[in-house]
């Protein structure tokens, strides 16, 4: 089978095909590289010495899709192209909703012309806002999202519901929790434009002396080190669970099928508790500071995964230590690359 990747050049989307490919199926990647580098496909190659097919297109661009797709039979999508930065999005929330939902909807409407199922939506735990209570699971409430990008990521999953609803086809809606981690080659990983946001990469480009001081955001929480908790999963094994999802997705033999999965490790880990497992597993030292909370941070999110691990057969068993192992890893091959 023929599964259509967009953003296949990506952090999650770059993992992704790579298991796709070592689990038999063909890969057509399309990626505009707006937050990617063309060196990841040859990186793919390299790891699984297979040659995915590659077009370098803006998924708004409906009539270059048009033109993909009769090119090549596709068999079902994982769609990972979207804007992702959270505070970025606030700033310039318009161009969020259009290249989020625009690619979305065109994907949609050439797949509903087409009669082609199987479509694997990247959602975020960012739809549950703050939950009331945890572990956060599948029938969690959702809340408002608080930024541009998580509304576009709760606007992407009513759309694909009624997708699925109006036009019989077979979707999964994947929540992420934090992904971390790189791949055990070192070749392929996150790839942070400018000053990183999030942690993990914070932390890394701190220890390599890139950053000075880490901020951490807050250490008055309600939690038992004050600092904020997450949930943070190895990017291998959420990897793993898009295939996991998409074999599910191609075996029901039902015509209508909305999958809704939560993507977490079950286990909350502190921003100090984080910092302390890279200093461990690396032996090296990220100097750190701390400072006021950062505006529209949750105090605490971690994953009920339990329904992922009964239906997809499928469970996050790398430890956070290797995990940030890997992170650098890829750091000392990025370096390595200047
Ligand atoms: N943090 C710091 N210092 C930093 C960066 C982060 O202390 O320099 C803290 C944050 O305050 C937070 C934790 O580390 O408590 C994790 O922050 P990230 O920015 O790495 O991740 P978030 O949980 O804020 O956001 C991530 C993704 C979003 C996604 C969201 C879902 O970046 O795309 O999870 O909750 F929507």
């Amino acid at each position: 089978m023929t599964i259509l990747v967009t953003g296949g050049l990506g952090y999650i989307g770059s993992h992704t095909v790579v298991e796709l490919l070592n689990n038999h199926f063909d890969v057509v990647i399309v990626d505009d590289l707006s937050n990617s580098e063309k060196f990841i496909l040859d990186n793919i190659e390299e790891v699984t010495g297979k040659s995915p097919v590659y077009y370098p297109f803006d998924l708004k661009r409906r009539e270059l899709l048009t033109q993909l797709l009769d090119a090549h039979k596709i068999d079902g999508c994982i769609n990972f192209a979207a804007f992702k930065a959270v505070g970025e999005s606030q700033v310039i929330p318009l161009d969020y909703y259009e290249n989020n939902l625009f690619s979305l909807i065109n994907i949609l409407q050439e797949f509903k012309t087409r009669n082609i199922s199987n479509f694997i939506f990247s959602s975020s735990c960012t739809v549950y806002g703050q939950a009331d209570e945890m572990p956060i699971d599948e029938n969690t409430p959702l809340k408002e999202a608080e930024s541009s990008y998580g509304k576009t990521k709760q606007m992407g999953e009513s759309i694909l519901k009624d997708f699925a609803t109006a036009y019989h086809k077979k979707v999964s809606l994947l929540r992420y929790f934090n992904p971390i981690g790189a791949h055990p080659s070192a070749k392929l990983g996150e790839l942070p434009i400018g000053v990183p946001n999030n942690l993990i990469p914070y932390v890394t480009q701190t220890a390599a002396g890139i950053r000075e001081k880490l901020s951490i955001w807050g250490d008055d929480y309600p939690t038992p080190d004050g600092t904020a908790i997450r949930d943070y999963i190895y990017v291998v094994d959420l990897a793993k669970a898009h295939v996991a999802a998409l074999k599910k997705l191609i075996n029901d033999p039902s015509e209508t099928v909305i999958d809704i999965f939560n993507l977490g490790t079950g286990k909350g880990s502190s921003v100090l508790e984080v910092v302390h497992a890279f200093e461990n597993a690396n032996q090296v030292s990220v100097p750190y500071q701390i400072c006021e909370r950062r505006a529209g941070d949750i105090t605490i999110a971690y994953a009920n995964a339990d329904k992922a691990e009964k239906e997809l057969g499928w469970k996050a068993d790398t430890s956070l230590e290797e995990a940030l192992r890997t992170t650098w890893e890829w750091q000392q091959y990025l370096e390595s690359r200047n």
